[in-house]
């Protein structure tokens, strides 16, 4: 693991300053500047735009300052981790924000989300740059958050082969333990009898599937219960994928990871709420015994499915989690998966669809997004649309015969597992950085945890 690298240093340690510059307060800082430096600024052509940096020199040659180009922050474009390009720029060292109009907490959180490496098969190349925690900040918080994603990074980042259900319970084992959490562990012949889908789903793969069920606070606190699907790789199973639909398919756990991650961020931050993380955890494989196109399989709830894709197994993992979920009447579910592509082609991969039936909700879900910059889009639970999942032999199929609306008709058949319960938000996330911008490399992310942990701070504050 790669937590130790992730850390702040002392506010108040000797630091090179770094100036964040706005468009607007440009001309402030450089009257500011000695007649060197402002003359060096103007021959290598710095100006204010966003991400840029110039490294003045002191009369002796050694790195006195940066200045540090923010664009024009009232643009809708602005990107509010743009100091994370920082890790990149910057030399081997360490750096101090000075006081400017940045917002230092994401700053230092950019910061830190763009020192992630992972390096479990391959050495990171070269040191990165360190800061210093700015004095105005939660300097613990922040590095709570960027450990927590850091940790469910490394999880959709490690290969199938590294990380299969047993690698996903001894995760959520670590958790249970730093945190004194329960945790109950569902397999075999027991998961088969009350989880028949995530077993049907699982068990043609060598490594057996299973449901984790950990919680945490007291039994009387409000009850929130996290769900994420932990399916370690996904061939389609006998709907076999093309190879470039397989290839990155280690990160189909990518909503287990997510709600590994807010979990981790939740309890870390002592928020009063009863939490319940529920992670149905298989390989979608394929072997003589794998449950085939045309099947009949049985939920826990009872309803009966048609299977007429193997490759939609997430939404039947998840609708057997979904009723463990709701039998206790939780004040709220949280769902999290890489459920379809069709939210990709809607939406991009920066962009996680979410739907609730509930807009109250769904106006703090937008807020919380922004306010955690972990943005998301709403995407309608379009009731007509359920009949796109009719079948002739059973109570439903698992996929819609059709092109259309995938990812609402996917949402639409995980509600008919959790009926009862209006506070029920679902998304359906990329998982997946394809290119590197600030605060997000290249590779496995945990989108929507940030998004979660502010959403349960501002429903169930710590006192
Ligand atoms: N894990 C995939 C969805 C997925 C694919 C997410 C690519 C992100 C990137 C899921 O299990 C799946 O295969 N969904 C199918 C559903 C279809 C068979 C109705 C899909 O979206 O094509
Ligand atoms: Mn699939
Ligand atoms: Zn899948």
């Amino acid at each position: 693991m790669q937590l130790h690298l992730l850390d702040l240093l002392p506010a108040g340690t000797a630091a090179i300053p770094i100036r964040a510059i706005d468009q607007a307060n440009w001309d402030n800082v450089t009257a500011a500047l000695t007649p060197v430096q402002r003359a060096y600024a103007g021959t290598t052509g710095f100006t204010p735009k966003a991400g840029r940096v110039c490294l003045l020199p002191s009369e002796d040659g050694r790195l006195e300052r940066v200045l540090f180009g923010l664009g024009d922050t009232k643009a809708a474009a602005h990107d509010s981790f743009v100091a994370g390009r920082l890790v990149a720029l910057l030399p081997e060292g360490r750096y101090r924000f000075e006081e400017s109009g940045l917002d230092l907490a994401d700053a230092a959180l950019a910061w830190l989300m763009s020192s992630y490496r992972f390096d479990r098969y391959k050495k990171a190349a070269a040191a990165l740059p360190v800061l210093v925690a700015p004095e105005s900040i939660d300097a613990e918080a922040v590095l709570r958050i960027a450990r927590a994603v850091a940790a469910g990074r490394d999880l959709v980042n490690t290969p199938s082969n590294g990380l299969g259900p047993a690698e996903i319970e001894a995760a959520a084992r670590a958790l249970a333990e730093r945190f004194g959490a329960a945790i109950n562990v569902t397999s075999g012949e027991e998961l088969e009898q009350e989880f028949p889908m995530v077993h049907a789903v699982g068990k043609a793969s060598t490594r057996p599937p299973r449901l984790i069920d950990l919680t945490w606070g007291p039994a009387d606190a409000p009850r929130v219960t996290l769900v994420g699907k932990g399916v370690v790789f996904d061939t389609g199973g006998l709907d076999i994928k093309p190879s470039s639909g397989m290839l990155l398919m280690k990160k189909d756990m990518g909503g287990a990871a997510a709600a590994l991650s807010a979990a981790e961020m939740v309890m870390g931050s002592g928020l009063k709420l009863r939490l319940r993380l529920i992670i149905p955890a298989v390989e979608n494989a394929i072997a003589g015994n794998a449950f085939r196109p045309g099947d009949i399989l049985t939920a826990r709830s009872g309803l009966t499915v048609e299977i007429g894709n193997t490759d939609a197994e997430g939404r039947l993992i998840l609708a057997d989690a979904l009723s463990l979920a709701e039998a206790e009447k939780p004040d709220l579910i949280i769902d999290f998966a890489t459920l379809t592509g069709a939210a990709r082609t809607a939406l991009g991969p920066d962009l996680p669809a979410f739907f609730t039936e509930d807009d109250a909700l769904a106006s703090a879900v937008e807020t919380a997004g922004r306010e955690a910059i972990d943005p998301v889009w709403r995407l309608p639970l379009h009731a007509p649309y359920a009949s796109l999942l009719d079948s002739k032999v059973a109570d439903l199929n698992n996929v819609s015969g059709g092109p259309f609306a995938g990812a609402i008709t996917a949402a639409l058949f995980l509600r008919r597992f959790a009926p009862n319960t209006k506070r029920h938000v679902h998304f359906d996330l990329y998982g997946w950085n394809p290119s590197t911008k600030p605060g997000r490399p290249e590779g496995g992310e945990v989108q929507t945890a940030r998004l979660v942990h502010q959403l349960l701070k501002t429903l169930y504050p710590a006192d």
